[in-house]
């Protein structure tokens, strides 16, 4: 299509990379920017810099079709573009709760200053809520183009390991916008992906903004819930693996998110919550989501548990114990290690005398740059051989499927702490392991 808009996407990490190959796939032409060089000739010469299931291949297929290109010139992303993506991080602040997000305003700031003509920019990354406004205006004031340049928010939703799933067959598309002409723009750019059945819900800015956080918070809200009564089992020698599936059979609750463990971790749901109460506070209606603080609280408090169990199976003290870590990425199918439990555990146990060594199957990489003073190991049986206890952190299904009965040769004694309620007891029992979980009696 002749008029088919062109899109641009700027910066190109988890979010925008995925954004940028899959709008290339949807049949667009685009243009991705990042100030990052070496990202941009990586992601130029076909190679994706994180750990994303299909991801590379549909790049490949992207760069060869001609339709995606990467550049890190600001003044050609604003002459190519008719519709321009924002997907920069919004980290969490040094020092504080707050939400960081220089690298939003500077992105705008730089695409705004050469903007000539008429363009919709769109607002993907999580931001704390009226963020859009102030970038409305900012637009307005540095645009040569001026007013005839807008701005709507479009947040996303994807989980990582279904990035791609997840941005082409999205639960909701959510525009937030302030004007008919961009809600016409986004309906015309998503229209393949509003095809496949995903509903789109049409609002203000200022509410888009706010589902996504809401929706983060009530997910990080439910995990901290069910592990809120894995601490009132443990009190009591109940069971809260079969606690969540009662729940869970109740239709108004659901089964999903509901599951107890370490809790959660990765680069959005900590820091999203955190960065939630810091605005609600600015607002003055920090009272309104001070049981995040709680959330978060919960969340902290399985991880230290973790390490209860691990010394508590070692006897009280973990000074020489050696422990066989099963795990460092935040979560299954990913590399990403942000605010990753399983290593929270794993240098904690270390800080307290263990030797810790450490196996994963793709996150190997990151957690020996980030937490060098660890071990690391090659497979599942080179960490544990020797180990006095094994501790399953990140419920990769190549861990679900150990045999209890052949890593029983090769561990000095058999204890194993599940931390992701992953495995089934009865079968580590039946096989002589001595075998604990959180919440479990
Ligand atoms: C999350 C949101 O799901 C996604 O919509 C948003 O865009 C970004 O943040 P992600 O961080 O990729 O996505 O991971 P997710 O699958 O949501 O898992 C988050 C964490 O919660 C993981 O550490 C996971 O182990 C944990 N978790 C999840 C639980 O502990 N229990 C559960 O029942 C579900």
């Amino acid at each position: 299509a002749a008029t088919a808009p062109k899109i641009t996407v700027i910066g190109t990490g988890y979010l925008g990379a995925t954004h940028a190959v899959c709008m290339a796939a949807l049949g667009y032409q685009v243009l991705g920017v990042d100030v990052d060089a070496d990202k941009i000739s990586r992601l130029t010469s076909g190679e994706v810099p994180f750990f994303e299931p299909g991801l590379p291949e549909l790049l490949i297929k992207a760069l060869d079709s001609g339709r995606l290109r990467f550049t890190t010139s600001f003044q050609e992303v604003a002459d190519f573009g008719d519709i321009h993506f924002v997907c920069v991080g919004t980290p969490q602040r040094a020092g504080s709760f707050a939400a960081d997000v220089s690298y939003v305003d500077a992105a705008v700031t730089e695409l705004a200053g050469h903007l000539r003509r008429r363009a919709l920019v769109v607002g993907k990354s999580t931001v704390p809520v009226g963020t859009a406004a102030r970038l409305a205006e900012l637009i307005r004031t540095v645009a040569p183009a001026g007013g005839s340049v807008e701005l709507a928010w479009n947040p996303e939703f994807l989980r990582e390991g279904f990035a791609i799933d997840d941005t082409m067959r999205p639960d909701r598309l959510v525009f937030g916008v302030s004007s008919p002409w961009a809600e016409q723009r986004l309906r015309e750019v998503f229209a393949p992906v509003i095809g496949q059945g995903s509903p789109v819900m049409v609002t203000d800015p200022q509410t888009a903004e706010l589902v996504k956080v809401a929706a983060n918070s009530f997910l990080a809200t439910k995990i901290s819930y069910i592990n809120a009564m894995a601490e009132v089992c443990e009190a009591i020698g109940a069971d809260v693996h079969d606690l969540a599936l009662a729940l869970g059979l109740d239709e108004r609750i659901g089964s999903r998110f509901l599951r107890p463990g370490l809790g959660f971790g990765g680069g959005c749901l900590p820091k999203d919550i955190r960065a939630f109460m810091h605005r609600a506070e600015e607002l003055g209606v920090g009272q309104a989501v001070a049981f995040l603080r709680e959330v978060d609280g919960i969340n902290q408090r399985r991880r230290a548990r973790t390490v209860d169990l691990v010394r508590e199976l070692a006897g009280g003290d973990l000074r020489g114990v050696r422990v066989a870590a099963l795990g460092a990425a935040f979560k299954p199918d990913s590399d990403d290690i942000r605010d990753a439990p399983a290593l929270d555990v794993a240098s904690s146990l270390h800080q307290l005398g263990a030797r810790v060594r450490v196996f994963d199957p793709v996150a190997l990489d990151n957690a020996r740059r980030a937490y060098p003073a660890l071990e690391y190991g090659q497979s599942t049986f080179d960490v544990a051989t020797g180990a006095d206890v094994v501790v399953l952190l990140t419920e990769w299904s190549q861990f679900r499927e150990i045999d209890p009965a052949a890593l029983r040769t090769v561990v000095a004694r058999r204890r194993i702490v599940d931390g992701r309620h992953a495995l089934d007891p009865a079968h580590w029992r039946a096989a002589g392991w001595e075998y604990r979980a959180l919440g479990r009696p």
